[in-house]
């Protein structure tokens, strides 16, 4: 099983989800392509099996730049893929998490479980669900 762990952060926030998700994705045993949207190999990415996208909630409900450049050059190769989004948000209701995930469906993707936000940075108990969440999103 080959998985991409590919975030964007500007103060660490979905960075540390990022980093249990990679975490319980390596104890699962699955090989993890893992690193940051402005570096990312968009070809070796979307020959995973499964893609686990993450980004803050950002200007006015929207993905964080590197993100938006990243998911819109691989947006025309998800047909058939699974995919999972995450990240960290503060005053909003997820509305970031939903676009992007109607944005996902008009694309083709498979649903790796429900979009995962955390309020700002992630506490204990949201390290272990951000581990449960990779975990179910993997199986
Ligand atoms: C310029 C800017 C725009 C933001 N826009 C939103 C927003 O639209 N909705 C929201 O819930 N939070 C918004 N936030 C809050 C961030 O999503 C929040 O601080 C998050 O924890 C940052 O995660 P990161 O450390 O991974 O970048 C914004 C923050 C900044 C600095």
């Amino acid at each position: 099983m080959k998985v991409a762990v590919i975030y964007a952060s500007t103060t660490g926030n979905t960075e540390a989800m990022a980093n249990a998700i990679n975490e319980a994705c390596k104890a699962s045993g699955a090989e993890v392509i893992f690193g940051t949207a402005d570096s990312a190999d968009k070809a070796a990415v979307t020959a995973c099996d499964v893609i686990l996208l993450g980004s803050p909630a950002m200007g006015d409900e929207v993905l964080e730049d590197t993100m938006e450049d990243f998911y819109t050059g691989i947006e025309g190769s998800l047909n058939g893929k699974k995919v999972g989004i995450f990240g960290s948000y503060d005053w909003g209701d997820g509305q970031w998490l939903r676009d992007w995930n109607d944005r996902l469906t008009n694309a083709g993707a498979v649903s790796a479980g429900e979009a995962l936000m955390v309020h700002l940075t992630p506490e204990e108990a949201d390290v272990e669900q951000c581990k449960a969440w990779a975990a179910a999103a993997i199986k």
